[in-house]
């Protein structure tokens, strides 16, 4: 969960939800955020959004001198993209909110054309480096592309990045990620004979989940990542990446064990395994049995389909 700005919250004397106070010192209502959930702060400076408004004049100054936030007279959605630090307020600057820019369809088909061009798993790479369509991306300390190997005949893709993952710009490497190794360890794999990426490269903030419109942006990306890695078998871990790759409305409890077919841009068909994602598994370790026989499957399908 995310804290925008304790300290202005404090400026203005707000009643704290649920206990009737009228006044919290700095340290009591970050105590007070802290145990709601609240880990992360993404203001670096207090702005105190109860104070006055720009004048008008200044509200249609046009966007160039506003930094790069949506042009006068564009709705959210219509093109245009901030980053937070386009947004954010210098020092002693009265600030109002900005409309979040969210990236619209337009993304999606620039999405779509920068992953056709890609000819390789490098170039795919650098194109979504220097993709700006995704608004998760300007919270994002790192793109986290892959790791593992790319010319494994296994594939598995998660949702997105965490904390963890979001420093060393590399997937699943926290606690779930530590639990997927000792799972692909249960099927004598490893990183060095397994390739592993997520549906979103960037860490939504405060780990949110990422919304359609993200989704929709960066599934191309993922989607010319598989077809590139062609791997032999894929594996989708959760609800989300399940959804996203295999085209299905259908929740993760019913799919996973049964093998569906992914299908790349190309026409080519790949046996895709749904399986629980290794983040539930940890808040329910009764799962682990359902999970343990989704790699069994996997295991089997990959003796079948690519003996070594
Ligand atoms: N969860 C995911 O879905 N992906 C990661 O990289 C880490 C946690």
């Amino acid at each position: 969960m995310i804290l925008a700005n304790p300290a202005a919250i404090c400026h203005a004397r707000p009643m704290v939800p649920e206990t009737g106070k009228q006044s919290w010192s700095l340290r009591e209502l970050l105590h007070f955020y802290a145990d709601a959930g609240a880990d992360e702060a993404l203001g670096e400076e207090a702005v105190d959004w109860f104070a006055e408004r720009m004048p008008p004049s200044e509200e249609q100054a046009p966007s160039s001198e506003r930094g790069a936030g949506p042009r006068a007279g564009q709705k959210p959605g219509e093109g245009g993209f901030s980053s937070d630090a386009s947004i954010r307020p210098s020092k002693g600057e009265i600030s109002r909110p900005l409309p979040a820019a969210v990236p619209d369809g337009a993304q999606v088909a620039r999405a779509r054309e920068l992953a056709r061009e890609a000819r390789t798993l490098e170039e795919l790479r650098e194109q979504l480096a220097a993709f700006d369509g995704c608004n998760l991306k300007f919270t994002a300390k790192n793109l986290v592309f892959a790791d593992g190997n790319p010319g494994a005949n296994l594939m598995l893709v998660g949702e997105a990045p965490g904390r963890d993952e979001d420093i060393e710009g590399l997937p699943f490497v926290g606690v779930s990620g530590q639990l997927l190794d000792r799972m692909l360890a249960a099927i004598g794999r490893d990183r060095r004979s397994a390739y592993i990426a997520n549906v979103i490269p960037w860490r939504p903030p405060g780990n949110r989940t990422p919304t359609p419109i993200e989704t929709e942006i960066c599934r191309p990306f993922i989607e010319r990542q598989i077809e590139l890695a062609a791997p032999k078998v894929l594996v989708t871990l959760g609800n989300p990446s399940t959804k996203a790759l295999l085209d299905t409305q259908v929740g993760i409890m019913r799919l996973r064990g049964t093998w569906r077919e992914h299908r790349t841009a190309g026409g080519r068909v790949i046996p895709a395994m749904p399986t629980l994602h290794p983040a539930y598994l940890l808040r329910n370790p009764a799962a682990k049995r359902l999970a343990w026989r989704d790699f069994l499957e996997i295991k089997a399908k990959l003796a079948a389909t690519d003996p070594e």
